[in-house]
């Protein structure tokens, strides 16, 4: 079973993904947060970099994927897209189906794009007929995608579309879209669209510790190709190494790599605004893996500067002890800190 890192837009860019894959491992694809690709036919600076496979040498000399994805609704722009990614050498591109945020639906995009099968079922259409005339046959496309707008009987409309292209894999994130993050994965849904789709399915939501992964997996076995990890890896960057049977996460280990990581964003930022404000993103996940943390993280969240972060996440460090290894439970809320 693959174990696969999940775009997460404003946290795991290349900085990220680099220093996980360094000082962790365990994962075998990391997929980049969305770029979108529109009808200018052009990427931002920010975005070309974040791709740019220079910046993700660390990880893709080791053998390690990464898969860009990317986010339309233009049939020609995703075929723009595809292109440009493949001179860069990626033979994996995927389509971001699952976004939930308002500025992005009301676009028609990401899973707003759920809402119109018939415009679904078009887009692909073009796509892969404009990526076959221009002679990419090569390069696999593959969805990660939610189970439907407001309710999860949209889900079989949905998989039946991807059914009719020779799309390489559908990764279920099992949420409508309306949900966004809140509820439970309808692990019933996701079964019924594994029955449904003749494509490879992989799983994705809520997995945080290696107890629920072993749940997915005995439940699914080599029915999924891969299980995806999101949230649960930002707050336990050591759980697919555990998953894979290797060390637990250790206190020494996690304020190494944090230390790493907020140096390496002073690099790419300058600015301590930006630095603290990535920071501060991680921890409201990485507070998840240690005991009673709710106060030790608030108080970073409103460290105003520098030296308040600083002493704010010694004291987390100094005063709370990383939790025990987690068995299966669907009673994570992930909004504690918020
Ligand atoms: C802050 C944040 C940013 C995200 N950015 C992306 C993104 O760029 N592309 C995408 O497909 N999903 C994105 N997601 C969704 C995750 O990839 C994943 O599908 C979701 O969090 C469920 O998996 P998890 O429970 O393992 O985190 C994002 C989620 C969060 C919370």
């Amino acid at each position: 079973m693959k174990l696969l890192f999940a775009p997460m837009e404003g946290l795991t860019g290349y900085t990220y993904r680099n220093l996980h894959h360094t000082c962790f491992g365990g994962v075998d694809a990391y997929y980049t947060p969305f770029i979108s690709a529109g009808q200018d036919f052009k990427f931002q600076n920010k975005e070309r970099a974040d791709y740019s496979p220079l910046n993700n040498k660390t990880i893709i000399d080791d053998g390690i994927q990464v898969i860009p994805q990317v986010m339309t609704n233009n049939a020609e722009a995703f075929c723009w897209a595809v292109m440009k990614l493949s001179e860069s050498g990626y033979r994996e591109v995927n389509l971001n189906l699952g976004c939930p945020s308002a500025t992005v639906v009301s676009r028609g995009k990401g899973a707003g794009f759920l809402r119109n099968t018939d415009a679904l079922d078009l887009f692909f259409e073009e796509a892969f007929d404009g990526l076959s005339k221009a002679g990419n046959t090569d390069t696999s496309i593959t969805v990660k995608t939610r189970i439907g707008v407001s309710d999860p009987s949209e889900a079989g409309d949905i998989i039946r579309v991807y059914n009719r292209y020779p799309i390489s894999g559908v990764i279920i994130h099992p949420r409508v879209m309306k949900q966004a993050y809140e509820g439970t994965p309808d692990i019933d849904c996701f079964a019924a669209c594994l029955e449904e789709s003749r494509h490879p399915v992989c799983y994705n939501g809520d997995i945080r510790t290696a107890g629920d992964y072993e749940w997915i997996s005995k439940k699914f076995g080599d029915r999924i190709y891969a299980v995806m990890m999101g949230r649960g890896l930002i707050a336990d960057p050591a759980l697919a190494r555990e998953i894979r049977g290797g060390e637990r996460l250790g206190r020494g280990a996690l304020m190494a790599y944090t230390d790493k990581l907020y140096a390496g964003y002073k690099e790419l930022f300058g600015s301590d605004v930006n630095v603290l404000h990535k920071m501060k993103e991680i921890w409201t996940y990485e507070g998840r893996s240690f005991e009673g943390s709710e106060p030790y993280v608030h108080r970073i969240l409103v460290s105003k500067r520098v030296d308040d972060y600083e002493n704010a996440v010694r004291r987390l460090f100094d005063e709370c002890r990383i939790k025990a290894s987690g068995e299966h439970s669907d009673a994570w809320k992930y909004d504690i800190y918020r």
